[in-house]
């Protein structure tokens, strides 16, 4: 199989989900793939990394996703809604500091309306900020009236590519719903994020292959890729969590599959390992995430267990965040970060 990483560089249409799934489950070429995946990194994007403020704004959901911590059966936890203009009060905050990105994050929350959304996107449209919705399935009216308001980005994970895990993990979702919904983000003009957990109980190579081709296909425009990390009020509590190099190695070969897209080093890698983040920067990620969720609630945002900055000062993961950035060598970018035009030739020297 010597060859394989050199085939997803230069003829990445002709992979097959198999070889894919080998490259996973075996761990002989896991050196060589990180390495070819932080040059390809380079070469698209430079040595600048993107960073992205985060505001958990509600942990109200209606839905009961099997892993997650804010589950809508999970009565254990304390919910919270933040009002627009704690929101927009927050937003600005970012922008003073910098930052070119504001994520606007929940549950799927139906007590903020489309109208209630609307506000938040023109009021922080103002700070000369890009947006990114990430607040779960909407309609395609909803979507298709945001975006007019000219939110930039909108994330919503396909979670898994592995139909059958999906309906598992999703009593009253299809990974076939899902696509449909991240299809039309990317119809609607929207720089569309998708992307999976690593190590879910029942997934295999097969399954993380699958969601490394379905990114592709989907051609995202960001790709965000976490272990699994069980919570204690859920029924997936006693599962092991999602591997360290098995992330890794997800993020690199997505890095190859997409050369040009945003992928983020992400608060879960970070939470399983206190280099998680650093490592993933190294090899493919060239986003990441300070969160600026202002508390008491950011402690409430519990999707898992021991997230990583719920004791410090409210507004210092921003300094934080940059100074990971610079101590693996690569430079915090003062740009929106839009992902690039597509190079047409690429060949990495293999
Ligand atoms: N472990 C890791 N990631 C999780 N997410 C939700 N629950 C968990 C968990 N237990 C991820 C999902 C979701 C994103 C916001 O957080 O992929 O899309
Ligand atoms: Fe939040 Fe370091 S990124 S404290």
């Amino acid at each position: 199989m010597y060859g394989v990483i050199e085939k997803i560089v230069n003829h990445r249409e002709s992979v097959t989900v198999e070889e894919l799934a080998w490259v996973i489950k075996n761990n002989e070429l896991n050196e060589r793939l990180f390495a070819v995946a932080d040059e390809v990194r380079q070469k698209y994007l430079g040595r600048e990394v993107y960073l992205r403020g985060i505001i958990e704004f509600s942990n109200y959901c209606k839905n009961d996703c099997l892993y997650c911590g804010i589950r809508a059966s999970n009565k254990k936890i304390k919910r919270y809604r933040m009002s627009v203009d704690e929101i927009v009060e927050r937003a600005k905050l970012i922008a003073q500091m910098g930052i070119k990105t504001v994520v606007l994050q929940s549950g799927e929350d139906p007590y903020y309306t489309k109208e209630m959304i609307s506000e938040m996107i023109q009021m922080i449209k103002r700070f000369k900020v890009a947006i990114t919705l990430s607040v779960g399935e909407r309609s395609f009216d909803e979507y298709k009236c945001w975006k007019e308001l000219k939110a930039d980005r909108y994330l919503m994970r396909h979670e898994t590519a592995d139909e059958e895990l999906y309906k598992r993990l999703h009593p009253n979702d299809s990974f076939e719903n899902r696509k449909e919904h991240l299809f039309k983000l990317k119809e609607l003009g929207y720089e569309t994020g998708a992307g999976s957990m690593v190590g879910l109980p029942g997934q295999d190579e097969l399954s993380l292959a699958k969601d490394i081709l379905f990114v592709y296909q989907l051609d995202a425009d960001m790709v965000g890729i976490g272990p699994f990390i069980p919570h204690q009020d859920t029924p997936l509590a006693n599962c092991k969590a999602g591997d360290l190099t098995e992330t890794l190695k997800v993020i690199a070969l997505t890095r190859l599959f997409l050369p040009d897209a945003n992928i983020p080093a992400t608060t879960a890698l970070g939470t399983i390992d206190p280099f998680g983040r650093q490592l993933a920067l190294k090899c493919g990620a060239n986003v990441i995430m300070p969160n600026f969720t202002p508390s008491p609630y950011r402690a409430q945002y519990t999707l898992y267990p021991n997230k990583i900055c719920i004791f410090e000062n409210d507004l210092a993961c921003g300094e934080c965040t940059k100074n990971l950035v610079r101590s693996v060598g690569y430079k915090v970018s003062n740009d929106f970060g839009y992902r690039r035009k597509r190079h047409e030739h690429f060949t990495c020297g293999l």
